[in-house]
């Protein structure tokens, strides 16, 4: 509501100077709201660049460490991890996405056992990573089987929530997999594992370097358009989510990040709910190298961040965690 008019009323008045910017800033960003995803890749001292993803690496088991402890010093809540599989280990199938010694279940097994529960640990449920055509189901026919399919995640969600997985984030898209997950795991005693729906996942042009960074990219058939959502699209959105939150999801995603503000704010309002919001890797590697080659200040990290906030969102997902916590703690 307006009271007064100019002259007398001068919106630039509480803008003066830095403290009272500060003083009637509206959103806030700190280390509370940020997720560090972290690529895993086999082998023994490995820190290994990706090229798409500037300042990003793969990480072998054993080196872990050296970017979960930046993290905790950082005070960042979570790690979500994410396996760049061997080739020789990817089928049709996806079967090694139920290998208790797959690279997610070492990673959840020795981070679990290092850190306990000072940090947060999720992980995926999909099979992209797994399968030698690069898609998060099985594929028959050229089509993504949705019943055969969560008969997989299912024992994929098991696995995960038995290495110790605290979140397990189902970012597969299929019908109906938030109950069949939810009721597995309740059967299996594991009450207290959490489920982080990426309940809106649009088939997006953002997820190159993402692709490229988990060695999918050069094997995807086709778009997965007829799992992700169509970006054209708002209250399927609502949909998406009212089902999952049904079918027992405790959080939801939305994904990718700033193109979908919108979406968010929908969400937040409707069902108040945390939502969590993914800056996906084609969003964080043009920031990156728009700040790599001056056409950007580095200050567009935090506005990128804000924005999350400002739409309603409680926590991000983003490869600048790390790099943004150590400047706002
Ligand atoms: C797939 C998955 C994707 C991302 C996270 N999980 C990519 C896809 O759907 O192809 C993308 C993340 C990013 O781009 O940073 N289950």
């Amino acid at each position: 509501m307006i009271t007064g008019k100019y002259p007398s009323l001068r919106l630039r008045r509480n803008r003066k100077y830095k403290w009272i910017r500060r003083l009637v800033r509206e959103n806030d960003l700190s280390s509370n709201d940020l997720i560090l995803p972290i690529f895993l890749t086999e082998g023994k001292n490995k820190q290994i660049k990706i090229p798409s993803m500037p300042g990003i690496y793969r990480y072998s088991i054993n080196m872990l460490p050296r970017v979960i402890d930046k993290a905790l010093s950082n005070k960042i809540p979570m790690i979500a991890f994410f396996p760049n599989t061997p080739t020789n280990k990817k089928n049709n199938f996806g079967s090694e996405s139920l290998n208790e010694n797959n690279l997610v279940c070492k990673a959840l097994r020795y981070a679990k056992r290092k850190y306990k529960n000072e940090i947060g640990f999720m992980t995926d449920v999909a099979l992209d990573p797994y399968t030698s055509h690069g898609h998060d189901g099985l594929l028959k026919n050229n089509k993504i089987l949705n019943d055969e399919t969560n008969k997989v995640l299912i024992e994929q969600a098991l696995l995960q929530a038995q290495m110790g997985c605290d979140i397990l984030a189902p970012s597969d898209m299929m019908d109906g997999r938030i109950g069949e997950i939810r009721k597995a795991l309740d059967k299996n005693n594991h009450t207290d594992v959490q489920l982080l729906s990426y309940a809106v996942k649009f088939a997006s042009n953002f997820y190159g370097p993402f692709r490229d960074a988990v060695g999918s990219k050069s094997f995807l058939k086709g778009d997965k358009k007829t799992y992700q959502m169509d970006f054209s699209n708002s209250d399927e959105a609502i949909r998406e989510v009212a089902l999952d939150i049904k079918e027992g999801a405790d959080l939801v995603m939305v994904k990718p990040g700033m193109p979908y503000l919108d979406i968010i704010t929908n969400i937040k309002k409707k069902f108040k709910i945390p939502v969590f919001a993914y800056q996906v890797s084609g969003e964080y590697s043009l920031i990156k190298n728009g700040i790599k080659n001056k056409i950007i200040n580095e200050n567009a990290i935090i506005e990128s961040l804000i924005s999350f906030k400002r739409a309603g969102a409680s926590a991000i997902v983003t490869y600048f965690a790390n790099e943004v916590a150590k400047k706002i703690i």
